[in-house]
């Protein structure tokens, strides 16, 4: 593997998986590996559960890392090419990735969708130029359109639990306050279905995502109607991908409740976090037994050190 930044850079997600499980059962076993490495990792947006379980698993295959949260740490980045840079922007990406590409082995980068231009967003001009300009293996740490670290280690989670070889999975919207990317569900559809689930997306008429991610899925506008025999919920707020970026629907019917979970086949409530109590999901489900957040959470770890292992063996 040289870069990771959707599901497209995998072509054996079943061998995949069992790299995941054989590296959580011991996560130490290939920590000469990544010796005298550097993986530097960018945040343009704020993390908790990628930074930390990004800089373990590269850690654990013996990397060295440098967190450098961009336009705080460093200098402010100028992103368009052909501007005058006079205002507070004092480094282009073109120099500043191709610096970064010196000092890295990996360079990870975070970088969420600015919600204004959907074509700037969907064309991952961020990523697209790190790519081009650092000369160094990129892996997406979330990106405008995806999250694929995330959706790795969810598909491992639903590994772990499901009963049945091809589980119902049901993407559902929920309400949220703030205008949030659609990276997540984009990347999460991908994944179910390459996995081969029976995936179900389910969100208020006019909430539809880019056909392009959600291919393959069935759209069920009644979110009842979707929960109905689901073997795993997964909450997630988006913003409009249609009126790009703007939030049409604060139904808090929409909540994942302890009522709608009984529609379920005892469904397992997932979510990537951090999560929004008692807009997305109330406290009753997520506290209870069938909420698997914190396991899918520590599978953060897994899915980044498989992705990080397979571009080490590549570099040698
Ligand atoms: N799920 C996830 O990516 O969490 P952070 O935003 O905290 O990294």
């Amino acid at each position: 593997m040289k870069h990771f930044t959707s599901i497209h850079d995998v072509t054996d997600l079943n061998q995949m998986l069992k790299e995941a499980f054989e590296i959580k059962k011991d996560q130490y076993q290939f920590e000469n590996l990544g010796k005298h490495k550097t993986m530097c990792l960018l945040f343009f947006n704020s993390s908790l559960r990628t930074r930390i379980s990004t800089q373990k698993a590269a850690e654990n295959l013996g990397m060295k890392t440098i967190i450098l949260n961009i336009n705080e740490d460093g200098w402010k980045i100028e992103t368009e090419f052909g501007v005058v840079m006079d205002g507070d922007k004092a480094e282009h990406i073109k120099e500043a990735a191709g610096v970064i590409g010196r000092y890295s082995d990996i360079i990870g980068i975070r970088s969420f969708a600015g919600l204004k231009n959907r074509e700037l967003d969907y064309s991952e001009h961020v990523l697209g130029q790190f790519i081009q300009y650092a000369g160094t293996p990129i892996v997406s740490m979330e990106a405008a359109t995806g999250h694929p670290l995330q959706s790795f280690a969810d598909v491992i989670t639903i590994e772990e639990y499901k009963k049945k070889e091809h589980p119902k999975v049901v993407l559902t919207w929920a309400p949220h306050p703030k205008a949030l990317p659609q990276a997540v569900p984009n990347s999460f559809a991908e994944w179910a279905v390459a996995a081969g689930y029976e995936v179900v997306i389910t969100h208020p008429e006019g909430y539809e995502l880019d056909e392009k991610f959600t291919c393959g899925a069935k759209i069920e506008y009644n979110q009842n109607k979707a929960f109905e025999g689901a073997d795993f919920i997964y909450a997630k707020n988006w913003s409009n991908y249609k009126n790009y970026g703007q939030i049409l629907n604060m139904d808090l019917n929409w909540t994942v409740s302890a009522d709608k979970m009984k529609l379920t086949n005892q469904a397992k409530f997932m979510h990537c976090l951090p999560v929004r109590r008692n807009m997305i999901v109330t406290d009753e489900v997520i506290d209870s037994p069938d909420s698997i957040v914190i396991d899918e959470a520590e599978n953060r770890i897994y899915s980044a050190q498989t992705i990080i292992k397979r571009i080490l063996e590549n570099l040698k």
